[in-house]
């Protein structure tokens, strides 16, 4: 008798603390989260555990996070707008405030039904990006639910879809390359309509009659950073510079699939557009 209520004791105590991992990995909009603009388009739903975002030809809608962060490894779970979305653009990107903010890029350019969605990316430091890569996608991004992340420590800036590193924007900043690391950011998204250059560079347009569009969001992972409040970084339960993620690099078998991904699915690549800069290429591009 004694040993099995133990048992079920120990049973409740182990799902407890699974149920209490899920949450703290999951997050709730609720808490993390503000909807800034799209007058009611953007939608907190389940409890706090689902955020939809919807756009119509009045207005898109978006959000940020409550908190800024100072370094921090940010995941989101994100399902895109299903269907005709050629036009419009779903965003997921950590910014600073000001002229010379800082930027990180994750935006998704659609597509009509059945052809493929871009992922683009941008890294802005001291205001100043043009450094955009774009991707295709291994999978259909309208079907489920996958999770795109940023790692930001003081070394790199890490993209990554489901795991997989794409792209890695590294700490230059010896050879004169700026690094953003002094500005706090906050991360955002939104879906907005962008038809004069989202699909195939503009030749295809929004088409309203399928309006509204939604995406939808899942699991705000932001346990990982260093939230910056009054003047102050401080960065939870794994205090750098002994945590994990602050001092994570890409080892030989990141390199290697990142490699892979870039060669099957990199469509453009800033580094490579010489025309683009006559006067040559952005110095990061030229190192190691
Ligand atoms: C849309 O599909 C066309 C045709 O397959 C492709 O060239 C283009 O890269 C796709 N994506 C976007 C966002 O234009």
């Amino acid at each position: 008798m004694a040993s099995s209520s133990s048992l079920l004791l120990a049973i409740a105590s182990i799902l407890l603390a699974c149920s209490s991992l899920s949450t703290a990995v999951a997050g709730n909009f609720y808490q993390d989260v503000d909807i800034t603009w799209g007058d009611g388009r953007g939608r907190i739903l389940d409890n706090g555990q689902l955020l939809t975002l919807s756009l119509d030809k009045n207005s898109g809608s978006g959000f940020q996070s409550k908190s800024e962060y100072l370094f921090g490894r940010i995941d989101m779970r994100m399902k895109l707008v299903p269907g005709n979305s050629a036009g419009t653009v779903t965003t997921l990107y950590l910014s600073s405030q000001g002229a010379s903010h800082d930027e990180i890029d994750f935006e998704f350019l659609g597509n009509l039904s059945g052809d493929p969605y871009i992922l683009h990316t941008n890294v802005f430091t001291q205001g100043k990006g043009n450094r955009e890569q774009q991707f295709y996608l291994w999978f259909d991004p309208t079907k489920l639910f996958h999770t795109y992340s940023i790692l930001w420590n003081p070394q790199h800036v890490i993209f990554f879809v489901d795991g997989t590193p794409i792209r890695d924007f590294k700490n230059h900043e010896a050879n004169g390359v700026p690094f953003p690391k002094n500005q706090p950011m906050r991360v955002y998204s939104s879906l907005w309509d962008a038809e004069d250059w989202a699909t195939r560079g503009g030749l295809v347009k929004t088409d309203w009659t399928k309006a509204p569009f939604t995406a939808s969001f899942r699991g705000f992972g932001a346990t990982d950073t260093c939230v910056w409040s009054s003047g102050r970084s401080s960065c939870g339960s794994t205090p750098p510079p002994s945590g994990g993620w602050y001092n994570q690099q890409m080892d030989s078998a990141d390199q290697e699939r990142m490699k892979r991904v870039q060669q099957k699915y990199m469509i453009y690549n800033y580094c490579t557009d010489v025309k683009r800069f006559p006067q040559g290429l952005p110095a990061e591009c030229s190192l190691p």
